[in-house]
């Protein structure tokens, strides 16, 4: 069914597509009061009725009318200063210095075709109905529109929201939240995604909690503390059945999530920009737009939770001409060789590349100007011609003259302060006045709220991309903002610094990407320090962590994978020990994690590849031939227990289906493992590769299937696993 929005003549607003439902109403008041997110409903002419609580005592009467109190009502945009004293959607301070706002609804537009935001990303609108639903404070002048698309094919709610001063005078917004969820009083739990560097996005569940349970930023990226994302589920809800709404922003910067269990048992989810350390002068007729919010619905689960997100991530936000592309195979330099690199090593390691089979060689780093260690010639983006005396496209150009891709490490939006960039622009950088600027990584992060600083990067960025030798960029970010200001910023806009900074790295992505639609763009910030939808809309894929050590990355691609398709997710075999964690990971292993990510290589120096080159060149088949799946698949974690972890992969035709089974600390005498695999043909055969074994989809569903023994001997014997920690085993079915 197509996606529709159906208005009724007593302003009832449905927002549909045959699966889903999203009921609005607008109520005597004005007041636009939300009524269903969920399972789609056939009638919203006659709603059940809402029972209203005969209020008592302090309990407020909303503008004199009886037992109105906006305490106790669902809204779509809650507003603070009248009778609802929950957290509010909004929060500006008024002209005459007072913040209480009254929006009533004024009128609304229906249109299929979804308007972009004003200098933000958002999600594509093809097969979609958005609407526009305006209100206005007449006191104050103060318009503001409410966005919502829903789609076809997709069981997602986008919203957005805008403010416009009508007045002739300025306002300060303190407060804009991207979209409000009043969910009805129940028994809710909430899923987040948590960590900090190298452990980021490791899931977390709970019973939600009387009061306010807050996520949120103020490092000036979306961060590795918290992913801005939630889920709020009833409490009965599981991997495959219940329901649940899961919601996250397309926005990079400072963000906040609140849930608010409130007095009447109702449960409130805001999001947003960060309102800490945030505002924003809004001058006479001017507007502000704010990030794009993303809700999806599922009763069938987290698992049909994630299903949806990973769709509409592919369809609707990834950039289209890599969304359904194998990705490339490839070598990075950085494990291999750190900052030791020339033209040499380069096409020393180019040469390994290519005797392995793989697609590209990537150089993380190292190769600019002055690059010899971290503390040095960030900003300066020239070849450093000590190392690459004919610069770095003409090492990109003999790369690919042997028949590989090739591809190039920045760090734009950083400065080291011992670099001519900084020498000759001390004030580009986020800074206050009179205070020492605090360091990260020996780096300074570049103020990109500044037009001549996106100008700078966009002309040495393209300078290089403009060559042609370059077909994919690893676009890093390595510190957080500390002594945040601006030089070009009037005092009473200080605080806008962090969003205008937001606004300044998207347009200068957006011209970058928009010329150069053909390289490939990876998103990094210290791995995941910046993994969210709105870097998704300019880059395909993600480094996901900089935990590389493949037992270590388990929890963050189960969490990841919550919300993001592993098609966006990057990967690579690092060395051993490893450099993060010290452990000491089979190549098995190594590889068998590793496939689970759409982009897949190795960070291996030529010793490294030297000592594994036959089984390197076998990952490299297996990696290659199944590089269309890990785009085009659907990724299902089917186990997830303190020392086991089973995802499946199933082919976009279905004829492919990998189950990675990763068992993580040896033990004496364990019980036998047993998993059953999920989202296969109940009557198709499939049979498992390198055996002569079929069985029928249904019997591995429901009767499911031994995982190999975990013994302590050291055994060829398929039934059982390699001895010691860290084991994994590769399934391989086809449909016959
Ligand atoms: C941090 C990244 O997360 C690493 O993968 C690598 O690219 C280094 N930066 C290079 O400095």
């Amino acid at each position: 069914m197509p996606a529709f929005i159906k208005v009724s003549e007593d302003r009832i607003f449905h927002l549909g597509n045959g699966r889903i439902s999203y009921v609005l109403n607008v109520s005597a008041e004005g007041v636009v009061e939300h009524k269903h997110f969920g399972q789609a409903i056939t009638r919203v002419d006659n709603l059940p009725r809402t029972e209203k609580r005969v209020h008592r005592s302090c309990v407020l009467h909303h503008q004199d009318v009886p037992n109105y109190n906006l305490n106790d009502v669902a809204q779509e945009f809650p507003l603070f200063g009248t009778s609802d004293q929950r957290e509010p959607a909004l929060h500006i301070v008024n002209d005459d210095g007072n913040t209480t706002q009254v929006f009533r609804y004024v009128s609304h537009e229906v249109s299929e075709a979804k308007p972009a935001l004003s200098g933000l990303p958002s999600a594509r609108g093809d097969d979609s109905q958005s609407l526009i639903l305006t209100l206005h404070d007449d006191v104050v002048n103060l318009s503001l529109e409410l966005s919502y698309t829903v789609y076809a094919d997709h069981d997602v709610v986008t919203r957005s929201a805008r403010l416009i001063n009508n007045s002739d005078v300025a306002v300060s917004i303190d407060k804009i939240a991207s979209t409000c969820l009043d969910l009805p009083a129940d028994d809710y739990d909430l899923l987040h995604l948590k960590g900090t560097w190298a452990r980021e996005l490791n899931e977390d569940r709970f019973a939600l909690p009387k009061g306010r349970f807050s996520i949120d930023s103020a490092t000036g990226t979306s961060g590795n503390v918290h992913n801005p994302f939630m889920a709020i589920m009833d409490r009965s809800t599981n991997e495959h059945q219940g329901r649940v709404v899961g919601l996250a922003l397309m926005y990079s910067g400072n963000f906040a999530i609140t849930a608010e269990l409130g007095e009447f048992d109702s449960v409130r989810v805001l999001a947003g920009i960060n309102p800490f350390n945030f505002s924003w002068h809004l001058p006479a007729g001017d507007s502000f737009t704010t990030p794009e919010a993303v809700q999806v619905f599922s009763a069938e689960g987290l698992n049909g939770m994630s299903q949806v997100w990973h769709g509409f991530v592919k369809n609707h936000i990834s950039p289209p001409q890599f969304a359904n592309q194998a990705r490339p195979t490839y070598l990075n330099s950085w494990e291999a060789a750190y900052f030791d690199i020339n033209e040499d090593v380069v096409l020393e390691l180019a040469d390994r590349t290519k005797d392995l089979g793989l697609d590209m060689l990537v150089v993380d780093d190292g190769w600019f100007e002055g690059r010899d260690d971290d503390t040095t010639s960030l900003g300066d983006w020239f070849s450093d011609t000590r190392k690459f005396p004919n610069g770095i496209e003409h090492v990109g150009a003999l790369v690919k003259e042997k028949g590989l891709k090739f591809g190039l490490w920045f760090e734009p939006e950083m400065v080291n302060p011992k670099s001519q960039l900084f020498a000759a622009h001390p004030d580009w950088i986020i800074h206050v006045p009179n205070r020492v600027s605090t360091t990260g990584r020996h780096q300074q992060t570049l103020d990109l709220s500044r037009q001549d600083v996106q100008d700078y990067l966009f002309e040495r960025i393209d300078s290089f991309l403009s060559s042609g030798h370059i077909d994919y960029v690893k676009w890093d970010m390595n510190r957080n903002m500390s002594e945040i200001g601006s030089a070009g910023l009037a005092k009473d806009q200080q605080r806008e610094t962090a969003h205008r900074y937001m606004l300044g790295l998207y347009a200068l992505l957006e011209k970058i990407v928009t010329k150069h639609p053909n390289v490939l763009f990876e998103n990094c910030a210290s791995g995941g320090n910046r993994f969210d939808l709105g870097m998704l809309r300019f880059m395909s894929q993600s480094w996901v962590s900089d935990m590389s050590e493949p037992i270590g990355r388990l929890p963050i691609i189960n969490g990841a994978s919550y919300v993001y398709p592993i098609s966006v997710m990057a990967s690579y075999i690092c060395p051993v020990p490893s450099h993060l964690n010290g452990r000491q990971v089979s190549l098995k292993t190594r590889a068998e994690v590793g496939f689970f990510c759409a982009a897949r290589g190795l960070s291996l120096n030529a010793e490294d590849v030297d000592a594994d080159k036959e089984a390197l060149k076998d990952i490299a088949v297996s990696y290659k031939a199944t590089a269309d799946d890990l785009v085009n698949g659907a990724f299902y974690r089917v186990k997830n227990v303190e020392q086991e972890v089973c995802w499946q992969l199933n082919s976009q035709s279905g004829q492919h289906v990998y189950l990675g089974y990763f068992h993580i600390l040896s033990a004496a005498n364990l019980p036998s493992r047993h998993i059953r695999m999920v989202a296969l043909e109940p009557t198709a055969d499939y049979r498992l590769q390198g055996t002569d074994q079929v069985y029928s989809g249904d019997a591995l569903m429901h009767m499911g299937l031994d995982m190999p023994y975990v013994s302590a001997m050291q055994t060829t014997d398929d039934e059982f696993m390699e001895a010691g920690d860290f084991a994994s085993r590769l399934f391989v079915f086809e449909r016959v």
